[in-house]
């Protein structure tokens, strides 16, 4: 990974920001927009049918301008370059990191240890396709004929990609219905399998490790149960498998022609590209899982070449430091009016959380200023209905992406209307806010005594000035969703070069389970005097409960 370049001091550079916002605190965001007519037009950037507009942020040229040095002397260019040239950016695992070269549609070679990789990744996706037709056309039969159903057995980066990409595609899921199995809770499975025809049923074991506790617990169960129905000879045939781990993936009797292969330069959270995308790629066809891949490539070279003033990603992260570092708001809400990406913040979750949730820098020294922010969210309008009271008038400011399709996929009257205005009243509410004295004069206009308005006004007024990003898309098509997830990975990867992290590995998921390991088999008995008293109690507890 190409250092920080040697001058650069992320501390002084927000130090100087913060002369920025000093001087922003006293503009409100409506004066930004009064005194310049053109606001929208240079505070928002479009990437073909894709509109990014920032201008409901509290910053202005200034801003922007110190922000964007920033970015620059931070050497954000150069560790881009570095990813997409296939270096070992993944210092601790040492590791490339090359989710790009999976949606290169180019033919540009993507080297790795001096080889390219990209034949390897045509080989692996002509496969894909190929089952994938095969499985569609029920070419690929299982005990009881033609696969019905796929069930998609993984968790965190195996599920909620292809997870998340399946319902927002719905309307171009034309193959066999598919389930997503991820929780080691037994409901998950349990609910799973008692719902479907096991005989013309698909599992597709999708984990990069093949270790992964939860998923193998899952897989063991379900070929449990397809034995049970199909019989230990026709079991097999009822299963594939997408992993990095062919040794592991061959032990469990998944053959190699089911057995679909990556590479350990993709990361868990950035694999959808990968054999990971083999669900969503069996729904909805091949040709549109080409098409996803081609809208994440589209902005993969927009990333690469357009210059950090005009690149969207780069704007993001730094809208995002901005709050983040200098504002110091601490939680980003993700908001899509738009039904089917209601997993997108949960798939966000894991992109961002996962990769900037980190507390040492790539210096090998304690992070001195705030990392990752807490990412959430919910698809509007029903978000409205719940906690977009704490947004509007909390005592917290929780900067927000509104996310809404010009084009639905419904006919259906007003609907559609209805949606976008309401996106589209959010951020303008919490940009404009209700001052008290237009509180009171609502109140007083509508016939309310004196006294009663100084009661009430305080408890109307909006204070504004709150921060959102909107991204106006045509539709949401494959395309469009391709590039919506790169966007956002380009976004997490620049916040990691500037904040000096490794947006690329994971320790922080180890201990839990280690100790989780340990604790299974006090659960049914043994000494608990190495646990501390909290959790000695509640396995005691568990015991009584479960009488043993
Ligand atoms: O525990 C975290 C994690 O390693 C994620 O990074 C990953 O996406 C998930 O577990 C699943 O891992 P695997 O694909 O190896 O089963």
């Amino acid at each position: 990974m190409p250092p920080h370049s040697q001058d650069f001091d992320l501390k002084a550079a927000l130090s100087g920001l913060r002369a920025e916002q000093k001087r922003l605190t006293a503009i409100s965001m409506r004066d930004l927009f009064a005194v310049d007519a053109q606001r929208f037009e240079r505070f928002s950037l479009k990437l073909g049918d894709l509109l990014f507009d920032f201008s409901k942020n509290r910053i202005d040229a200034d801003a922007m301008r110190k922000l964007l040095e920033m970015a620059a002397r931070a050497g954000v260019e150069a560790r881009r370059d570095a990813m997409f040239a296939g270096a070992e950016i993944n210092a601790t695992e040492g590791r490339a990191v090359l989710h790009t070269a999976l949606r290169n549609r180019s033919v540009r070679p993507v080297m790795v240890g001096g080889a390219d990789v990209m034949p390897d990744i045509r080989r692996v996706h002509a496969a894909m396709a190929r089952f994938a037709r095969a499985v569609r056309a029920g070419n690929y039969a299982v005990s009881g004929g033609k696969v019905t159903d796929v069930v998609n057995i993984g968790i965190g980066g195996s599920d909620l990609g292809p997870a998340m990409a399946a319902r927002a595609l719905s309307p171009y899921v034309d193959g066999p219905r598919l389930h997503f199995v991820s929780n080691v809770d037994g409901a998950d499975i349990g609910d799973t399998l008692n719902r479907l025809d096991l005989a013309t049923t698909l599992f597709i074991v999708a984990s990069k490790t093949f270790t992964t506790a939860e998923t193998m617990a899952n897989a063991s169960t379900a070929r449990v149960a397809v034995e049970r129905a199909a019989g230990k000879a026709h079991a097999a045939r009822h299963f594939a498998a997408l992993s990095t781990n062919l040794a592991a993936t061959a032990k469990f009797g998944i053959p190699q022609d089911r057995t679909f292969g990556f590479w350990d330069w993709v990361g868990g959270r950035y694999s959808l590209w990968s054999a990971i995308g083999l669900s969503l790629m069996i729904g909805i066809g091949p040709r549109r899982f080409d098409e996803l891949l081609d809208g994440a490539f589209q902005v993969d070279e927009h990333f690469r070449t357009a210059p950090l003033d005009r690149n969207i990603p780069v704007v993001m992260a730094l809208l995002g430091i901005w709050h983040r570092n200098v504002w110091g708001y601490a939680t980003h809400a993700v908001l899509p009016y738009d039904n089917r990406l209601a997993r997108f913040p949960a798939y966000l979750q894991q992109l961002d959380m996962e990769s900037n949730g980190k507390r040492v820098t790539l210096a090998n020294r304690p992070a001195t200023i705030a990392t990752g922010p807490v990412v959430w969210g919910e698809p509007g309008t029903n978000g409205q209905h719940a906690f977009y009271q704490l947004i509007h008038q909390g005592t917290d400011v929780v900067p927000c992406d509104f996310l809404v399709a010009a084009e639905p996929h419904e006919k259906l009257g007003r609907h559609h209307a209805m949606l976008v205005a309401n996106c589209l009243a959010q951020s303008e509410a919490l940009m404009r806010g209700k001052t008290l004295a237009e509180a009171a004069a609502e109140l007083s206009a509508a016939g309310m005594p004196e006294r009663k308005v100084r009661v009430l006004a305080p408890h109307k007024t909006f204070p504004g000035n709150r921060p959102s990003n909107t991204f106006l898309y045509r539709k949401l098509t494959p395309a469009t969703l391709g590039a919506l997830i790169a966007l956002y990975e380009h976004k997490v990867f620049v916040q990691g070069a500037i904040w000096n992290i490794n947006s690329f590995d994971q320790w922080g998921v180890e201990l839990g389970k280690v100790l989780a390991s340990e604790i299974e088999p006090l659960l049914s008995g043994g000494s608990l005097e190495r646990r501390d008293s909290s959790t000695a109690g509640l396995i005691a507890a568990y015991r009584r409960l479960r009488g043993k």
